[in-house]
């Protein structure tokens, strides 16, 4: 069944009205104009505490983007993904990293297959691994317990653990060292390697695929580095693998009962609360892994459940919409206020932009709006001595998500009221700036944020953030009329770096165009001086 574009319904059109409209209302006469209008405009739901006031948005905003999400059906197509229809047309797949979420006795049956209890019996298996390990019965090839954790990975299989580690460090095993290798540059796997014994290292090599160049080059020199200090019977005690592909593991040379199993139909970027976590779940044990995935959960309970103008994610979702093409925001900024955070931009920029970032929609029309925006951002306060100045006095609109939790990780002193300070002073001067006779020094205001409040950061917040902008990315890819979950665009450079990479060495002739013939040759000719 063919759909109209969503840029030529009825709603759209009196979106477009609805904007011009408002264009020119600021947010100072939109708080002076409503009194109610912090309370109106705030969710507080899933364990989160959503202000939306300082949005270029009103209460009549509001409904009609909830208009628009019925108009798209978001609610429909949530349904399908839950439920495990194909809804990843392009590849053929069901989308169901929500029921990685789901709890132990609980049952989804998807073509004949519970793919709840597929995933607890993986779960289960993670949690019997890392006992072993975390208790010190785990033992490397030469009797020693592990101390050293090594996750070989890369895009999904490499940022979610890594970010969710990093995020959750006070919840983890000090005693341990975690390291995350994801890039081909050598440097990675030598920096990482470089104060480690390969008798008390583990790696686990993390790849969906388990055919991505990166991961098994870096698998390769790593199984290079530990055979060579051990021998090759050591491989069996210091790798283990996460991948969908039991048979390209077993030819790699890594024993099929050390390895993790997931799902077709879990996308990569989706993939850290699969097996892909199990660096995580070494690092915050069993139960800590198993709150994280009930903050994921609660927040997919709250995706299906809440009334749309209650719902987080879509509303989030709409505003994310509602900016880029009602507003022309090209970007938008991720600002946690919270240093554990600091790999959460990067984590989100995959999750965003990978799913988003298409021009063909889903029955391979031209998308004829823009579509995924660039995100970007750095922790709070960082971020402000470095590129906020263009925020807030700069050409661009950018919107921006401020993430902050009431709780110090770490308590010294005044450290967080300070920083809490500065989030919630950054979000009031952004929204109502500071008129000045010299232009130079006026903020002009009216630049929206949307402020995201926790009470820690721990598991389960991190899961619910997570989840938060999951659902959030999935709203806007269905409004688009995206399928969000393939990645072609990915592919392309890959096939030609596999067809250059021989030619680096070689002398023959080229047959690129001229500056990629030029720049090989400049390659050859200094690469060995
Ligand atoms: O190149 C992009 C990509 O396919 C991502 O979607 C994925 O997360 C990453 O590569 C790694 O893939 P794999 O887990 O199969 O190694």
């Amino acid at each position: 069944m063919t759909t109209t574009p969503i840029s030529q319904t009825e709603i759209w059109r009196r979106l477009a009205d609805h904007a011009t409209a408002i264009e020119g209302a600021t947010l100072a006469q939109l708080f002076a104009d409503d009194p109610g209008r912090a309370a109106s405009l705030t969710v507080e739901a899933a364990g989160l505490h959503v202000d939306f006031s300082k949005n270029r948005m009103t209460v009549e905003t509001r409904d009609l983007l909830v208009e628009l999400a019925a108009t798209a059906d978001v609610a429909g197509r949530r349904d399908a993904m839950f439920a495990g229809a194909r809804i990843n047309t392009t590849e053929d797949r069901s989308v169901l990293h929500t029921a990685l979420r789901r709890p132990k006795g609980d049952s989804l049956i998807v073509e004949g297959v519970d793919v709840v209890a597929d995933v607890h019996r993986v779960l289960d298996k993670m949690a019997a691994f890392s006992d072993e390990v975390r208790r010190g019965r785990w033992v490397g090839a030469t009797g020693r317990p592990i101390e050293a954790v090594v996750n070989i990975g890369i895009g999904g299989s490499d940022l979610g653990p890594a970010m969710a580690y990093r995020a959750l460090r006070p919840h983890s095993d000090r005693d341990r060292t975690f390291r995350f290798v994801s890039n081909i540059d050598p440097t990675d796997l030598h920096e990482a390697l470089v104060d480690l014994d390969p008798a008390t290292t583990m790696f686990i090599v993390v790849s969906k695929t388990f055919g991505t160049i990166e991961t098994l080059t870096n698998a390769r020199s790593a199984r290079a580095w530990l055979t060579g200090a051990l021998g090759e019977e050591a491989v069996a005690k210091h790798f283990v693998a996460v991948s969908t592909s039991a048979e390209r593991v077993a030819e790699f040379g890594i024993d099929t009962t050390n390895m993790f199993e997931f799902w077709d139909w879990v996308g990569g970027r989706y993939s850290v609360p699969s097996a892909v976590g199990l660096s995580l779940m070494l690092a915050i044990g069993p139960d800590g892994f198993h709150r994280f995935l009930a903050g994921m959960r609660e927040m997919d309970e709250h995706f299906l459940s809440a009334p749309p103008e209650r719902n987080l994610p879509m509303l989030m979702g709409l505003l994310g919409v509602w900016y880029t093409n009602f507003f022309a925001a090209q970007s938008t900024a991720v600002l946690p206020y919270a240093d554990h955070l600091s790999r959460f931009p990067a984590y989100l920029q995959q999750l965003d932009m990978e799913s988003n970032g298409k021009g063909v929609d889903r029955e391979g029309r031209t998308v004829i709006v823009d579509s995924g925006p660039i995100v970007w951002g750095e922790p709070g306060t960082n971020g402000q001595h470095a590129f906020y100045q263009l925020i807030h006095q700069g050409t661009r609109l950018i919107p921006a998500d401020f993430i902050g939790f009431s709780h110090a990780t770490d308590p010294i002193g005044a450290h967080h009221d300070l920083l809490m300070a500065n989030l919630f002073a950054q979000t009031e001067a952004l929204a109502f700036g500071q008129d000045h006779d010299d232009p130079q020094r006026r903020f002009t205001g009216n630049r929206p944020t949307t402020t995201i409040l926790g009470d820690r950061l721990d598991p389960e917040a991190l899961g619910r953030l997570i989840a938060l902008y999951e659902h959030k990315v999935f709203t806007m890819g269905t409004i688009w009329g995206i399928n969000s979950f393939d990645q072609f665009g990915v592919e392309l450079g890959k096939v030609l770096a596999v067809a250059i990479e021989p030619e680096l060495a070689g002398d023959g002739d080229l047959d690129h165009d001229g500056s990629t013939n030029a720049l090989i040759r400049w390659y050859r000719a200094n690469r060995l001086g």
